[in-house]
């Protein structure tokens, strides 16, 4: 048990912000990361000051301890968790990966709702409570913050969950979470649990409370706020409020709403918000999963002003219609524009709001093609930018498109046919031709034919650019490849070559586990 982190004079009466983007977000489908990935994430949770990251969850796989470990080697900062459960097996696993942590916090979580206790734990009240005091007895000689969480706690009876917080306190807890794990609850009985919970835990002096909202009926951020209203001094939160099912308490909704409106909530947090839209970028970057255009804080449309009784007011004032800056959350000013002229400083700049830190040498490397791209497409987009850094070109396949034909049959139900000729460095010209539904899915069957690869295609979005020299397409393609989930992103003169080469891009990002002609017989021109 810590008597120093949580409960330390300079901590003040401030509201802990506790990311579970990497752990909770990180377990709901689709938003699976590397460890390589989640570190990046992480630098950038880092760099905007979150008190703690929970880091995963050590015991659920190696790879998942392995990624604990690899984010506490790295970072430097927030105190790094690693969930567990109340089992001395997990509380071990956890002490391991978060070995090279500079602060360790466990996270230790047993339900105590009825409908848990019987039909999942098959537990006694007794029997949970003495789980609680065993694991919490444990963990309070490994970590330097321990963590209590009661699952389920909305649906526990009152009595029972005032007795397994105490328990928790009385055995080392520094945190009582209180979860809304089925997102079943409402801001107006969530303040009264926390106002009543504040009153009648017994517990040491430094032990807060915390909320940790799941958001299916939608209130996830109200119900934290509410808890926060009551007393509550830590919120768990992720990045565009990715978590199980209808996802967790959005954080940079969260911080905002704690940033705009003090007059009404009563403490503070220590993010620096102008780190909220980069982090949000990067987490739709890595995931490939993006928010709605119209999410608030984050989403694209969330400070644009589209009406002219809207613009007119902005224009005199911009307080008519705007309650915070984008400036202020760190998204782009909607003038800045980049090109030939911008220097090092604006490129930086914007790279950071696209969530990238690339170091001094790195920098000069991306700037002197920043230039170049300048000086042949007038102005440099954000998608520019994101092929940069991320190295993707027109040139990323050793496989070139030289030539691409399409066909749609006439009649009631009309087939399409695509007839693709690639060229590569050993192979030379390679022909085929695939049906499909519809030129792009016919013209990425010939692709497939000719290199021999297989791959289920999640998701593609095409994009018109405007440069000096006419129109271009860019293409971003997410690929299921032999099950690994593989992003690739091109430029072409149309939509289905930047369709074909986004696609080759994505094969050469994840090269085949056997030779690459295993089953094709294409033919050769
Ligand atoms: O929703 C939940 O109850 C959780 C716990 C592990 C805290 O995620
Ligand atoms: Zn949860």
């Amino acid at each position: 048990m810590s008597t120093t982190a949580i409960n330390h004079p300079a901590a003040g009466d401030h509201v802990r912000i506790f990311d579970t983007t990497l752990r909770d977000g990180e377990q709901a489908p689709g938003f699976s990361m590397t460890p390589t990935q989640k570190v990046e994430l992480a630098q950038l949770l880092a760099a905007m000051h979150v008190d703690v990251i929970e880091a995963g969850f050590a015991a659920a796989s190696p790879g998942d301890a392995a990624a604990v470990t690899e984010i506490a080697r790295e970072i430097e900062g927030p105190t790094l968790c690693s969930l567990s459960r109340a089992s001395i097996g997990d509380i071990d696993a956890a002490a391991e990966a978060l070995s090279p942590a500079r602060r360790k916090r466990i996270h230790i979580f047993l339900a105590t709702s009825p409908i848990h206790r019987e039909a999942k734990l098959r537990m006694s009240r007794l029997e949970v409570l003495k789980a609680i005091e065993t694991a919490l007895s444990h963990a309070a000689e490994c970590f330097d913050e321990v963590e209590f969480s009661a699952e389920d706690a909305l649906r526990t009876e009152d009595d029972f969950l005032t007795e397994a917080m105490a328990c928790a306190a009385t055995h080392g807890a520094d945190v009582l979470n209180v979860p809304d794990t089925v997102g079943v609850s409402e801001p107006g009985e969530i303040r009264r649990v926390f106002e009543r919970l504040m009153r009648e835990v017994e517990r040491p002096e430094h032990v807060i409370f915390s909320a940790h909202c799941h958001n299916d009926l939608g209130l996830a951020v109200s119900n934290s706020l509410a808890a926060v209203q009551a007393g509550a001094r830590q919120v768990e939160c992720a990045i565009n409020g990715i978590g199980e099912r209808a996802g967790n308490c959005s954080l940079e909704e969260l911080v905002m709403a704690l940033n705009v409106r003090p007059d009404i909530f009563p403490a503070a947090t220590r993010v620096d918000t102008t780190q909220l839209w980069p982090a949000s970028q990067k987490l739709m970057r890595l995931t490939g999963a993006p928010v709605a255009p119209n999410k608030a804080i984050v989403g694209k449309n969330a400070f644009a002003h589209e009406a002219g009784i809207h613009q007119h007011g902005m224009i005199a004032d911009r307080r008519t219609y705007e309650i915070m800056t984008p400036e202020s959350v760190g998204a782009p000013g909607s003038e800045l524009v980049l090109g030939k002229h911008s220097g090092k400083h604006a490129l930086n700049q914007r790279l950071a709001q696209l969530g990238y830190q690339p170091d001094p040498e790195r920098l000069n490397e991306v700037f002197r093609e920043f230039k170049r791209l300048a000086d042949d497409h007038g102005e440099v987009t954000d998608a520019d930018l994101v092929s940069l850094m991320e190295g993707y070109s027109e040139s990323g396949s050793a496989w070139q498109v030289m030539r691409t034909e399409l066909r749609t049959t006439a009649g009631p139900r009309p087939k399409q046919f695509a007839r693709v000729e690639l060229s590569h460095p050993d192979r030379g010209r390679v022909s085929d031709i695939a049906s499909g539904e519809g030129p792009v899915a016919a013209a990425f069957a010939a692709v497939q034919r000719i290199t021999g690869r297989k791959a289920d295609v999640i998701g593609l979005e095409t994009k018109m650019l405007r440069s000096q020299t006419g129109r271009e397409f860019v293409a971003e393609i997410e690929v299921d490849l032999e099950g690994q989930r593989v992003r690739g992103r091109a430029r072409g003169p149309d939509v289905v070559t930047a369709a074909i080469d986004s696609l080759l891009f994505a094969f050469e990002r994840q090269p085949a586990p056997h030779t690459p002609q295993q089953t094709a017989q294409p033919a050769v021109m």
